[in-house]
């Protein structure tokens, strides 16, 4: 079996089209992979991920690459917090209707709930959290989480908001959970969502062609409100935003036309 016929079988037992994800870097992932397991080709690869669950986890986590942190890249929650949702707020009259799109373990809505909660009633706040890996929303909603993906996350939260189950582990606290649903969702092939005033999607893309992300971009302008805001990760900006509807607000924000 050749990396055709491998993406062919990864899309008839995942549903996941690697044809969306850049070649060169994710054939040399899966290598990698393989060898790790002491696989020596394809085919005897393909035929283990159908028999092995953990296996099976094993590749979708991998392929997918879904580490996480709260308040990933502070210093753009800093410009989210000061410079873009003091108009936003009062342009949706402090309701905010949000899609953390690909959220991972959940440490992305998780930080933009406590974050809207000092500044708006938990009533006022939607969020909608979605990822392709049914695993990592498992994770999401349990809400456990090691201390070291909490250490961007100002420590007035840390009080506020999570329970110290010993030195390492910290749970959240059911009155974040409780801003957030969690969905499984296919960025590259389900329909999308609507009516959203901010939409934040952050370091899935940047594993996409060109061609894929310019899709995405499209949908996610469709699924906004008017003057919606598109928050994007550290090495994503969008070069063609004028093209796409957008305007350019501060580098990684995007505000829809
Ligand atoms: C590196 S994590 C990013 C998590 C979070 N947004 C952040 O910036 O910390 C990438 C996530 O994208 C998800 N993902 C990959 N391909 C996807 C797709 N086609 N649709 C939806 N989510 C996808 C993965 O499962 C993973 O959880």
């Amino acid at each position: 079996m050749d990396y055709e016929q491998f993406k062919k079988q990864v899309y008839r037992l995942t549903h996941i089209d690697l044809n969306s994800y850049k070649e060169r870097q994710m054939k040399r992932r899966i290598d990698v992979l393989m060898q790790k397991n002491k696989f020596h080709g394809y085919d005897e690869y393909v035929h283990a991920l159908k028999n092995d669950k953990n296996l099976y986890e094993e590749f979708v986590g991998f392929i997918t690459i879904n580490v996480s942190e709260f308040y990933r890249n502070p210093e753009q929650w800093r410009i989210l917090e000061e410079e873009i949702l003091p108009d936003l707020l009062k342009k949706t009259n402090r309701r905010l209707n949000v899609w953390s799109a690909a959220c991972s373990t959940g440490d992305e809505p998780y930080s933009l709930a406590m974050l809207l909660l000092d500044y708006i009633p938990k009533n006022n706040i939607r969020i909608l959290a979605t990822d392709l890996d049914g695993k990592v929303l498992n994770k999401a909603q349990e809400g456990i989480y090691n201390f070291k993906s909490m250490s961007n996350l100002p420590s007035k939260y840390i009080d506020q908001y999570f329970v110290k189950i010993d030195d390492k582990k910290y749970q959240i606290k059911n009155l974040i959970k409780e801003c957030v649903r969690f969905e499984q969702h296919d960025l590259l092939e389900d329909n999308y969502p609507k009516n959203f005033d901010l939409i934040i999607c952050r370091n899935v893309v940047i594993y996409f062609t060109d061609e894929a992300k310019t899709k995405i971009y499209q949908k996610f302008n469709d699924s906004m409100n008017s003057d919606g805001i598109l928050f994007v990760g550290s090495t994503e900006q969008i070069v063609n935003y004028k093209e796409l509807n957008y305007d350019s607000l501060k580098s990684f924000f995007y505000k829809k036309n």
